[in-house]
């Protein structure tokens, strides 16, 4: 098997990139790599390799260079005779950003970026499948408080909080225009936070937000909402599980289903067991956020209700020098917090029919192994490049 990734330098990518490589139906990795020069694409591919000490070998690994921006990406790819052979694409690479200020590079990337893979890839000689990492999210924010299956999108009438989430959804019908049905394999991730070992997550993105949660302690959101949340190495092995399985579907949520979900108040009991010196946490209405940005800005009426959290707005005053930060915080973390209200939990019957794998252990017991790093996070930074 000949396999095409792209997103190999991301969280999810990179996961599949080294457990890939330990297969030995795979022979040849070929990466889409955006870079200046072939010996840089290679360092950035060394390095996934490097963060958990697995073995990089430059015969099978090979980058490609080319950016989903690239107006002639498609002819690039068809020009390159090396890829003729390849019989599995492995669509990771996406603009993962919930910032409304990035709207046009989502958009460019996830459809634009998309669109110029599949011309390439429906006119390749050998291909067999062509899986796709979706998001489990595309069922969109009229759903609320309850199981999702995979039949129920896409959806063209979902309603999206945020634009990643749609133009994720418009990449699976692409998709379908493009190619035949029979080659099409769409895995769709529900939400990924961290590794269930005690190693460094191989990215801060999503545990970033659990880390200003910890650090806040005043949280306003529904903390009963169930949250499906799973670590980077249970999807990456789930995913390509998958590919080698006889399957039944051709889409897949990679979750952690009714069993394995959590909420918001386990993973609070969580941290709090770890970073014991900090106050108790304490939730309150999502409706309070506008109060919190109005404290932020020094402009919330005296009789407001969140003052009865006064204990609380010390104790942010203490550990924040200026309220700047915390505004800049509460904004990074709102779409998450909007996410977090959903009570989504996407049915992995699917999944664990068609591969040999149990069910993800709860985000509040796996989590334990990352705590030393959600201590180093640096939230300010997380915040400023959502
Ligand atoms: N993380 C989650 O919780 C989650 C949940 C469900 C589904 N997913 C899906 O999983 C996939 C991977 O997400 P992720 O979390 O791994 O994202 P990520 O860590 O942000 O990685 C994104 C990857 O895409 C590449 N990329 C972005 N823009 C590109 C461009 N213009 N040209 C070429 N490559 C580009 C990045 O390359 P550079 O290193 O060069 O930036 C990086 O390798 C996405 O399709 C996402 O929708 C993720």
């Amino acid at each position: 098997m000949n396999l095409f990734l792209t997103g190999a330098t991301g969280l999810v990518g990179g996961e599949l990139l080294v457990t890939l490589s330990k297969r030995n139906e795979v022979e040849k990795i070929y990466c889409l790599i955006r870079s200046e020069n072939q010996q840089v694409a290679t360092q950035r591919l060394e390095k996934v390799f490097a963060l958990h000490n697995d073995t990089f070998d430059a015969a099978r690994i090979i980058p490609v260079l080319g950016n989903l921006f690239d107006d002639n990406l498609t002819d690039v790819l068809k020009s390159n005779p090396e890829l003729n052979n390849v019989d599995v694409i492995i669509h990771s690479a996406a603009n993962t950003s919930f910032s409304r200020f990035n709207d046009d590079l989502v958009e460019k990337a996830n459809i634009g970026g998309l669109t110029k893979i599949l011309l390439w890839a429906k006119e390749l000689p050998h291909l067999k499948t062509f899986l796709y990492i979706g998001t489990a999210t595309i069922c969109g924010k009229d759903v609320k408080d309850r199981v999702v299956h995979e039949d129920e999108s896409p959806n063209l009438n979902a309603t999206h909080l945020v634009k990643y989430t749609y133009t994720k959804m418009k990449g699976e019908l692409l998709i379908r225009e493009h190619l035949p049905e029979e080659k099409i394999l769409i895995a769709r991730p529900s939400i990924i936070m961290g590794d269930s070992r005690p190693i460094i997550p191989r990215s801060p993105v999503i545990l970033w937000a659990m880390a200003t949660i910890n650090h806040l302690r005043l949280i306003p959101v529904n903390e009963h909402a169930q949250l499906d949340i799973i670590p980077v190495d249970y999807a990456a092995q789930a995913i390509v599980k998958l590919l080698f399985a006889n399957r039944k579907y051709h889409v897949y949520h990679i979750s952690a289903g009714e069993e394995g979900a959590t909420t918001a108040l386990k993973l609070s009991r969580t941290l709090e067991d770890y970073f014991d010196e900090m106050p108790p946490f304490n939730f309150i209405s999502k409706s309070l956020l506008n109060q919190v940005k109005h404290w932020t800005k020094g402009k919330l009426q005296p009789d407001s209700e969140l003052y009865t959290y006064r204990k609380y707005l010390d104790y942010w005053k203490d550990s924040f020098e200026d309220k700047s930060k915390l505004r800049i915080l509460f904004s990074g973390l709102d779409p998450y917090l909007d996410f977090m209200e959903l009570g989504h939990v996407f049915d992995n019957k699917r999944l664990l029919e068609d591969v040999d794998m149990p069910n993800s252990e709860p985000a509040d017991v796996y989590i334990a192994n990352s705590m030393n790093f959600v201590e180093k996070l640096d939230i300010l930074e997380g915040a400023i490049d959502p």
